[in-house]
């Protein structure tokens, strides 16, 4: 059976440039971040953020005792507003969203569309050449559902000269997770 974080990350892998940057825009317990930390290595550098103060202090532990680099900015707040936290003249290689709610966490503190689609759209203008946008769907909630129709939608409308939008998604299960690689020429 295929391991969706392992298909996620094998998408991701072309497009690292040790040295650059990277954005974790659903920070969660900081799995992604201390991942995304490793691989920009000491001279690069990775924003993430999450609205929960609750889990910056959960990732902010797991750096301190995990992360080989100090090379990390964990913010409090929204990703709808990623072109105020991160500087736009850095080369970002990958921008990560994992949708929906921190497993064993509180429902309601979900990721919406009202933010998702600035949050992203933020995302596309930040990226730099040969960079990638992966995005985490989860379908099996009425909001996540309306988050991937809503994101395919936009998706589907970017230049096909410049943007590779590809989805990833097990036909035999609508309900269980996919996720969308946007990769930048
Ligand atoms: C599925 S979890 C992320 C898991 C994380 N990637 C990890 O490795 O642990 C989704 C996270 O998105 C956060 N979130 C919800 N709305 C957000 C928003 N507008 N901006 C940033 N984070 C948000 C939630 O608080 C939750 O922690």
């Amino acid at each position: 059976m295929i391991d969706l974080r392992t298909v996620q990350r094998s998408f991701i892998m072309p497009h690292i440039r040790r040295g650059s940057c990277a954005v974790d825009c659903t920070m969660g317990n900081g799995h992604d971040t201390l991942w995304l930390s490793g691989e920009m290595g000491p001279d690069g550098h990775v924003w993430a953020m999450d609205i929960q103060q609750a889990a910056v202090d959960s990732s902010e532990k797991l750096l301190r005792a995990e992360a080989k680099y100090e090379n990390y900015t964990l913010i409090c707040g929204s990703h709808e507003n990623i072109l105020e936290y991160v500087p736009s003249d850095r080369d970002i290689c990958v921008i990560m969203f994992n949708l929906g709610w921190l497993p064993g966490g509180d429902h309601s503190k979900t990721t919406l569309r009202t933010s998702t689609l600035p949050a992203v759209k933020g995302a596309v203008q930040l990226l730099g050449d040969d960079g990638i946008i992966l995005i985490a769907v989860y379908p099996g909630h009425p909001e996540g559902a309306a988050e991937g129709e809503m994101l395919e939608e936009y998706f589907s409308t970017l230049d096909r000269r410049v943007w590779c939008a590809t989805k990833v998604r097990i036909v035999n299960s609508p309900t269980s997770p996919y996720f969308f690689a946007v990769e930048k020429k």
